[in-house]
């Protein structure tokens, strides 16, 4: 086995832990559980045919949860963009920066959002104001971002998950090994 093949084993055995973890069975104020939700979105992300770097986006933005201080979205991002690289770190770093840009653009989004999700927004700093919204349509993650965001807010359906982080495992590794290794 190559190093970056070795490494991915040992961190996907992590990130599998941390997936199966109490922390990833709590609803967070959802309906479902944060690891149904996570799974759902990356369920969508696939019925969707988007790239598999969008799948695993999808399948861990909210893992940061399980981690503790920090704001998620950013513990999320911190933990996986040493193993994935920006393009699957970086939206969702921004996915709450979304959900304000969205509220701060169009008004109706605010309505469409999930009752824990209205709840948390006071708190992740309102919508954003204009000026926010110029430079958060300006980053290079933006647009990842948002399609990130429409996952996010898609995979709160109540019945719950029919795929398992096992069945995304060959994926996260290709993944995973094609960053470590450079390419
Ligand atoms: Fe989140
Ligand atoms: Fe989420």
């Amino acid at each position: 086995m190559t190093a970056p093949e070795q490494r991915a084993t040992q961190e996907l055995a992590s990130l599998a832990a941390l997936f199966d973890s109490p922390a990833m069975a709590e609803p967070y104020g959802e309906e479902i559980s944060i690891r149904d939700h996570m799974l759902q979105c990356a369920e969508l992300a696939v019925a969707r045919r988007l790239d598999d770097a969008v799948v695993a986006s999808a399948l861990l933005h909210d893992i940061g949860w399980a981690l503790g201080e920090t704001a998620h979205e950013h513990a999320s991002a911190d933990l996986l963009e040493p193993l994935f690289g920006p393009r699957i770190a970086e939206p969702i770093r921004q996915h709450v920066a979304a959900k304000r840009y969205l509220v701060g653009t169009r008004p109706e989004y605010h309505a469409l959002l999930s009752e824990a999700s209205r709840h948390t927004l006071a708190r992740q700093g309102g919508p954003m104001s204009a000026t926010e919204c110029a430079a958060f349509a300006a980053a290079p993650a933006s647009a990842a971002a948002l399609e990130l965001r429409s996952l996010d807010d898609a995979g709160k359906n109540l019945h719950g998950a029919t795929t398992g982080f096992p069945d995304y495992a060959p994926l996260l590794r290709r993944l995973m090994i094609a960053h470590l290794s450079g390419a």
